[in-house]
């Protein structure tokens, strides 16, 4: 493990507006997801949304990614590109979504259901989420980051379903990827000691059927080996004298 940044006072300020910006352009992309809309319009919105917001769009030229939004649907892990595809009903679909502002970013994912979805597909969704803020719930001061990562992988396999090995959560600050990396799985009691300052992109990709996932030949999107679901929820958290405090938190 690297060197990881702790944040200061004034640099935790504006990570909270970077990601309190975040929250609440996926709150209004959230809203606007049916069934015929393209996630090519979505990822306008989150544009004009930005301009609007006086922030930049962070995945937009981030290694060359072509985008604002990533749209990941159905068997799409993560790093789905917009296309002028329509959703359907039963879709779920991933919208993850970063800016920066006053150079501090902001990062944070939710998945959405496209007019009326399975049992199957929103009992996902939900155990996705609820992994999340498990984690969350351990990332304080006295912990370990085995802690954060065991408490995403018990929920989820607890479950039935699996984690994603090989896409992480991150450290966020003056760069959208610091250490430390945060994987999904893990053991309680193990990795490094958790500290007031650590702002932490805590991010479970979670599979219906097993855990394996392949990139396409477009370089970006990430599918499920097995062609099943795939869910993704992702919050920046601060750790806090008094705990977490989700920066991301959607309105
Ligand atoms: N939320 C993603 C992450 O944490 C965003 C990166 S996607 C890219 O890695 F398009 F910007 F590359
Ligand atoms: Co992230």
């Amino acid at each position: 493990m690297g060197m990881v940044i702790l944040k200061l006072p004034d640099e935790i300020e504006k990570l909270r507006t970077s990601n309190a910006i975040v929250a609440e352009i996926l709150a209004e992309l959230r809203e606007k997801v049916k069934p015929g809309v393209t996630t090519r319009e979505l990822d306008r919105l989150s544009e004009a949304l930005s301009r609007k917001s006086r922030v930049r769009p962070a995945f937009k030229g981030y290694r060359g990614y072509p985008y604002a939004l990533c749209t990941s649907v159905n068997g799409e892990v993560v790093h789905g590109m917009p296309s002028d595809r329509p959703l359907l009903s039963g879709d779920i679909l991933s919208l993850d979504f970063g800016v920066v502002y006053k150079g501090y970013y902001g990062d944070a994912a939710i998945t959405v259901s496209v007019g009326t979805v399975s049992a199957e597909a929103q009992r996902l969704m939900k155990v996705t989420e609820e992994g999340l803020y498990d984690a969350i719930e351990q990332a304080r001061v006295g912990n370990r980051l085995g802690d954060v990562s065991a408490a995403v992988q018990e929920r989820v396999e607890d479950a039935g379903f699996s984690v994603v090995r090989d896409f992480v959560g991150h450290g966020i600050g003056r760069n959208m990827h610091e250490d430390p990396q945060i994987p999904n799985y893990g053991v309680r009691g193990r990795g490094i000691q958790l500290r007031q300052g650590m702002v932490l992109a805590i991010e479970p990709m979670v599979n219906e059927g097993g855990y394996r996932v392949k990139v396409l030949p477009d370089g970006w999107t990430v599918v499920t080996e097995d062609g099943k679901l795939s869910a993704h929820f992702e919050h920046s958290v601060v750790i806090m004298e008094n705990g977490p405090e989700i920066l991301s938190r959607m309105p």
